[in-house]
């Protein structure tokens, strides 16, 4: 047998001996009648997550800014078998709205296990032209609204032995161009759930935080966003949305999707000095 093939043997051994003994920690039965508050949930990776959850029979409250396009998910989520659910419209630029959905969706519910932060505000592809305000007002609603939502909702979620799920991207660990505020706010959402993550350990408090760091998803806005100015292939967002919700439901730490982004933001550590060279090969721009 010629050399690549004795290699090809190995790796397809090796690949058959962890799939033999691979379990995988995720039972889908755990969702059934867990209760989820989803943010985000009208469009993109939220509203496949509110499919999932609903063919898992979670009980649901969705909430976004769009109260016709959250009755049509919740309709699609019934007959896909949720056990309960429910829609609250909210504007997460109000710093008043996060408190107000929380005791919502518990008054509801009963209480909360799962706690989804996935919304984001309207995002800018585009270089740094100095929009302070639109920085200040993205905080609000990708970072700022996070922490309202999380701390409004921790009491039921540590009463319950619950789940804290973001969802951030590559850009929160990995700088790229044409995201500087973008990047600013998933960098703090990082910064802020990971600390909360030990403080919550330390203090023997039995909530999970699970940090989601997604790369290029197939969403509308994300495609219409990007469009010539990336090389890079989108995944799909119901991948995506699943990968999401395992991770929270295994009490999983961090989850990368695609899974290769965790390699990638290793190198990113180790290998400080190629990374502008590395990272502009992925990116169009011609100076106008
Ligand atoms: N798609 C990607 O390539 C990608 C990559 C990395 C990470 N991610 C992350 O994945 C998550 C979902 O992204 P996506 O692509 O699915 O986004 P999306 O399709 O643009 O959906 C955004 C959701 O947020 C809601 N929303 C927007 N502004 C809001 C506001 N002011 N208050 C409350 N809700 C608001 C939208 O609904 P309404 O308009 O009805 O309010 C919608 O449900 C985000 O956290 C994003 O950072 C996405």
């Amino acid at each position: 047998m010629k050399p690549i093939g004795k290699v090809l043997c190995v790796a397809v051994l090796i690949a058959g001996l962890i799939d033999f003994f691979w379990k995988d920690p995720f039972n889908p039965e755990s969702l059934s009648g867990a209760r989820v508050l989803l943010t985000g949930a009208s469009a993109g990776i939220g509203e496949q997550m509110a499919y999932h959850y609903a063919r898992f029979g979670a009980e649901i409250v969705l909430t976004a800014r769009r109260e016709a396009v959250l009755q049509k998910v919740m309709e699609k989520c019934l007959t896909l078998g949720a056990k309960k659910i429910f829609y609250i419209p909210a504007d997460m630029s109000s710093p008043s709205e996060p408190e107000k959905v929380v005791q919502f969706a518990v008054q509801k519910l009963g209480g909360l296990d799962y706690l989804v932060l996935n919304h984001i505000g309207l995002t800018r592809f585009q270089m740094w032209a100095g929009d302070v305000e639109y920085t200040r007002w993205l905080m609000q609603v990708n970072f700022f609204s996070y922490v309202s939502l999380a701390t409004a909702a921790l009491p039921t979620l540590e009463k319950n032995t619950g789940s804290l799920v973001v969802v951030s991207s590559l850009t929160g660990k990995v700088p790229t161009p044409f995201t500087t505020s973008y990047s600013a706010t998933k960098f703090a959402l990082d910064g802020f759930f990971t600390s909360l993550r030990h403080e919550l350990i330390m203090q023997k408090r039995n909530v999970s935080v699970t940090l989601c760091i997604l790369g290029l998803i197939d969403t509308e806005t994300a495609l219409e966003n990007t469009r010539g100015k990336v090389y890079l292939t989108a995944s799909p967002a119901a991948g995506a949305a699943l990968a999401i919700i395992q991770g929270g439901a295994t009490r999983a730490q961090e989850i990368f999707y695609p899974w290769w982004l965790q390699p990638v933001c290793c190198l990113w550590v180790l290998f400080p000095y190629s990374r502008n060279q590395v990272l502009q090969s992925y990116y169009n721009y011609s100076s106008p």
